[in-house]
C-alpha cells in the first residue's frame, strides 16, 4: 500500500522536485506518492511544480486549513521541505513518526526559530566551522529539535558566501530528503516509541564519511547505501 505524501512548502520546491524525480525513477518500488502541494505562499514555486504535475494543490490561510486538507486527501506522511510556517502541535502529534523535514545544516547545531535560508550559512560561517551538512528529522512539537532521520556532511570552503554554501548543501539535500522519504514510506526507517530512530533491513556497515576538504559532496551511491534506493 503506497503512502499518499503531502509535500508542505514556501518556497521554489526543488526539494520537491527531487523527491518527484525519484519517485518516478523508483517506479513500481516507490513507497509513495505525493498527491498533495500546500504552501503559506500562494506564490511559491512549489506549487506551480505541482500544477504542472497534475498534482493537487492548497494555499493554507490558517492551521485549520491545513488540517482540513491532510485530512480531504488522506495524507499518510508528511513532509516539510522548506515550509516556513510552524506546524501545529496536534498535526505533529497525529502524524508522529510519519512527518519529516529537511534542514540545510548538522542538527541541532545552527538550527531553531529563525534559522533558515541564507541565515543558517551566514551562522556555519562566522561560526568558522568546517563542516556543515543537511539533516533530515521527524517533526515533533520542539523546532529543529526532532529524531533525526539521516544527515550528511558538506565542507565549508574558506571563501564560501552563504550562497555558495547554500548551494553545496541544496545539492545534498536533493539526495538525502528523496531517500530517507522512501525509506520511512517503506518503513525501513522507523521512529520507536522510545524516541530512538532504526533503520532496518539495510547494510549496517557503518557509513564512514570520507571528505576530502573541498571535496564536492557527491552522495549518491553511499547514502543509498545508508538508506536504500
Ligand atoms: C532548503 O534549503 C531547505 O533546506 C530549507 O528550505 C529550502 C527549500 O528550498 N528548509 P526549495 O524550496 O526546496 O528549493
Amino acid at each position: 500500500m503506497r503512502a499518499r505524501i503531502a509535500v508542505l512548502a514556501s518556497g521554489a520546491g526543488s526539494n520537491l522536485q527531487a523527491l518527484l524525480d525519484h519517485l518516478d525513477t523508483l517506479g513500481d518500488g516507490r513507497g509513495g506518492d505525493v498527491v498533495l502541494v500546500a504552501s503559506n505562499r500562494p506564490g511559491a514555486g512549489a506549487l506551480e511544480r505541482a500544477r504542472v504535475r497534475g498534482i493537487a494543490t492548497s494555499v493554507l490561510e490558517s492551521d485549520a486549513a491545513l488540517d482540513a486538507a491532510l485530512r480531504r486527501h488522506e495524507i499518510g506522511l508528511v513532509v516539510l521541505a522548506g515550509y516556513l510556517r510552524l506546524v501545529p502541535n496536534d498535526v505533529t502529534r497525529h502524524f508522529r513518526g510519519r512527518i519529516v523535514n529537511v534542514h540545510p545544516s548538522l542538527l541541532p547545531a545552527f538550527g531553531g526559530p529563525g534559522m533558515y535560508g541564507a541565515r543558517v550559512h551566514r551562522a556555519v560561517i562566522d561560526a568558522g566551522v568546517r563542516v556543515s551538512g543537511a539533516t533530515i528529522h521527524f517533526v515533533d512539537e520542539q523546532y529543529d529539535r526532532g529524531p533525526i532521520v539521516a544527515q550528511w556532511p558538506v565542507p565549508v570552503k574558506d571563501d564560501d558566501t552563504p550562497d555558495t554554501l547554500a548551494r553545496r548543501v541544496l545539492a545534498v539535500e536533493h539526495v538525502l530528503l528523496p531517500h530517507a522519504v522512501q525509506a520511512v514510506a517503506t518503513g525501513r526507517v522507523v521512529l520507536g516509541d522510545d524516541g530512538r530512530v532504526r533503520i532496518y533491513g539495510l547494510r549496517d556497515a557503518p557509513q564512514t564519511f570520507v571528505l576530502a576538504a573541498g571535496a564536492e559532496s557527491r552522495p549518491d551511491d553511499a547514502i543509498a547505501s545508508m538508506l536504500g534506493r
